[in-house]
């Protein structure tokens, strides 16, 4: 069986490689540089561009499987190519953010975006299972350069409370839903298995790095302003309503990943022990 992942140079496409790869699978990998994709050994990486349309016309041959990343532009091209190839089965990366639990998902970048994914692949006829994350972990390595330069983070939420999901985590629920039976047809809503404050998220980074990390509360205002030259308006906005609404009511842990896997999901302890260099200046 040969599984095709694309966004096979991110974190959670990394993660699903590997694992396809020890599982012993025939694994193919998309990446619009493949020259510097730096895949394992044995996995072979064609060129896609689902922004342009542009896929190699080997991605596809002989695939009974996909992993679909939902790349900013769409994926309407690689959709009429995968159904023209009869692939069996979808795993598609979406957000819980599709699912539209709360008020400021109506309309969010994310919920927009993601939906539309969802609904071309619906759209499209193929086989399929859903994978909805809520937060990524890794969304707190945007403090990375303020850690290593200063040991201090601005944050408008220090407050807040989310449920921060592990990379590997989705990767795990990827390659048992791409390799195990009986996941046609499923949307899985995924979160990490904790609810941990903005504050204490920092402070769980700093015990991973032995070092005493100070957060400082800004306001929403300053925040945004900062903000304007890293991201576009939407989703800065969303990041705001997302973390004011769990000051409140913070986000519920789901017992998805265990459910899927067998195993618990991750928690922030763990994520930041594995990402520790991503917060420590490199030496000389
Ligand atoms: N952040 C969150 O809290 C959150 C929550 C829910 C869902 N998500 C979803 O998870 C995704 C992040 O996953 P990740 O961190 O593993 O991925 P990532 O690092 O954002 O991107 C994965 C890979 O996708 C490829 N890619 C980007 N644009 C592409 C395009 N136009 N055509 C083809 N490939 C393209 C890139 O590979 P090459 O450069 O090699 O082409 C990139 O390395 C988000 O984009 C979102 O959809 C995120």
């Amino acid at each position: 069986m040969t599984i095709l992942v694309t966004g096979a140079t991110g974190p959670i496409g990394r993660s699903l490689v590997s694992r396809l790869v020890a599982a012993g699978v025939e694994v193919r990998a998309t990446s619009r540089t493949p020259e510097s994709a730096g895949m394992p050994a044995g996995v072979h990486v064609v060129g896609g561009d689902f922004a342009t349309g542009q896929l190699s016309g080997e991605a596809l041959e002989g695939v009974s499987k996909a992993f679909l990343f939902p790349a900013l532009g769409g994926v309407d091209g690689f959709l009429a190519r995968a159904s023209a190839a009869e692939i069996e089965h979808l795993v598609v990366l979406s957000s819980l953010s599709a699912a539209r639990e709360h008020e400021r998902d109506h309309g969010s970048f994310s919920s927009t975006h993601h939906l539309a994914i969802e609904s071309a692949v619906q759209a499209s006829g193929i086989p399929h299972t859903i994978l909805r994350p809520g937060n990524l972990a890794n969304n707190l390595l945007f403090w990375a350069w303020p850690i290593k330069t200063a040991g201090t983070v601005e944050d408008p939420y220090p407050t807040s409370a989310q449920t921060l999901l592990h990379e590997a985590d989705v990767a795990a629920v990827a390659a048992e839903t791409l390799l195990g039976d009986g996941h046609l047809d499923k949307v899985y809503p995924l979160t990490g298995p904790e609810v941990v404050t903005r504050r204490e998220q920092l402070a769980t980074i700093g015990r991973a790095i032995g070092r005493e990390l100070t957060m400082v509360e800004i306001s929403p205002r300053t925040f945004r302003a900062q903000m304007s030259h890293f991201m576009p308006p939407p989703a800065v906005e969303m990041l705001l309503d997302c973390w004011s609404d769990t000051v409140d009511q913070p986000d519920i842990p789901l017992e998805t990943v265990a459910a899927v896997t067998g195993r618990p999901a991750r928690g922030l302890d763990e994520w930041a022990t594995d990402h520790r260099a991503d917060f420590v200046q490199a030496r000389d």
